[in-house]
């Protein structure tokens, strides 16, 4: 249920806010907390009183500016241009730009900041943060604002990948790999509301993890369990980006579908200018004459994906465990935990206290 009143509060435009600024890329710890300016808003956007927002990879790589070369993909080269990180939230409406009818103050509303990729600060790490509509749906009655929030970056990703190119269907095996993360746990319900069976690769103490999100197998990686699956994948999700061409090969039924993320390990692959990005170019061109590898150019509307992750929420299909809450003042904890993977579910920062 949801653990905040939802009246209207007060437009705080002019006011300052408590909120995380980076200032450099390089370290977690260089993350500072300051009072900077609430955000101003144009006539597509609303104001958020952000109630919880989410630890997630994508935030650790901006804040790292790792691998070098996504630094080239909006967030500035040299510092960030954008300075309060944060691509998600979950929150109330407190004022409505000048375009805005969907929304009014009060609505508990949750998505993403941005609407692009996310590989920028998009403000959420912040008491209040300007959110476009069109990333935004509202809020279902039965989840608490941290699980809303833990939701719609990682459904995204999850989404992304699992739509358009590559359709689920009822009775299709489907293989997830780090499906106990923020991606593949999203992925993982997403597919088994699609009616698959799900097989699910993770480390030892993320098994009954899956499992409780409905995995029908879970699969140890610690012990190299997948090498000797005899099951055939109509669709293999390789979130944890550590299957080898010669293993999704083999474990795919014909006319299945491999499809790589893209993960580096928080740096622990050592490639620290471009990370999975060779990897995952090499698959695109592969893509080309390779029908085991789907081309999945067109990006969804995010209201439409905001759409399906509240209805999944809504009828409980999709749950979002939360692994740990941490104040907002305590975000480089909060993300060093992330990568040191010892929170099983979500971790999540409370900007206005938990
Ligand atoms: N989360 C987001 O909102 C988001 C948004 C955009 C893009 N992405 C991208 O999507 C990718 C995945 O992100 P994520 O947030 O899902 O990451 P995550 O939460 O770190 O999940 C990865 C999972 O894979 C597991 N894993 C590690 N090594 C494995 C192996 N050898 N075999 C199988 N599983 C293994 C990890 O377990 P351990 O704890 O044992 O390591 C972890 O549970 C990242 O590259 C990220 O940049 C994420």
């Amino acid at each position: 249920m949801q653990d905040a009143p939802h009246e209207p509060t007060p437009s705080t435009i002019g006011q300052t806010m408590r909120a995380i600024v980076q200032d450099r890329y390089g370290s977690i710890a260089d993350l500072r907390v300051a009072n900077v300016p609430c955000p101003t808003l144009s006539d597509d956007e609303v104001l958020v009183k952000v109630m919880a927002t989410s630890v997630h990879a994508d935030v650790w790589h901006v804040v790292t500016g790792r691998p070098r070369i996504l630094r080239l993909l909006g967030n500035g080269v040299f510092r960030p241009r954008r300075r309060v990180p944060g691509t998600d939230l979950a929150g109330i409406v407190c004022a409505v730009g000048n375009g805005v009818a969907e929304f009014q103050p009060g609505d508990a509303v949750f998505g993403e900041a941005l609407l692009g990729m996310q590989w920028t600060n998009g403000g959420t790490y912040a008491q209040y943060a300007a959110a476009n509509v069109r990333a935004l749906a509202k809020m279902p009655d039965n989840v608490s604002f941290e699980q809303a929030a833990a939701v719609p970056t990682a459904g995204y990703i999850a989404l992304l990948n699992l739509t358009g190119a590559v359709e689920i269907a009822p009775a299709h095996e489907v293989l997830i790999n780090g499906a106990g993360g923020a991606v593949g746990g999203i992925a993982l319900q997403y597919a088994k509301s699609r009616g698959a069976r799900v097989t699910a690769v993770e480390h030892t103490s993320k098994l009954d993890f899956v499992r409780q999100l409905g995995a029908d197998d879970a699969l140890d990686y610690t012990k190299s369990e997948l090498d000797g699956c005899a099951t055939r994948f109509d669709v293999i999700l390789d979130v944890a980006s550590t299957m080898p061409t010669k293993l999704w090969s083999r474990l795919l039924a014909p006319g299945g579908k491999f499809v790589l993320i893209g993960h580096d390990h928080y740096g622990a692959k050592r490639r620290p200018w471009l990370g999975e990005l060779p990897t995952m170019f090499s698959l695109m061109f592969r893509s080309i004459f390779d029908k085991r590898l789907p081309m999945n150019f067109a990006m969804p509307e995010k209201k439409d994906v905001m759409e399906t992750l509240r209805t999944l929420l809504q009828s409980g299909q999709l749950r979002a465990p939360i692994g740990r809450l941490f104040p907002l003042e305590r975000a480089p904890a909060a993300l060093e935990a992330l990568t040191r993977g010892d929170v099983i579910g979500r971790i999540v920062l409370t900007p206005h206290g938990d």
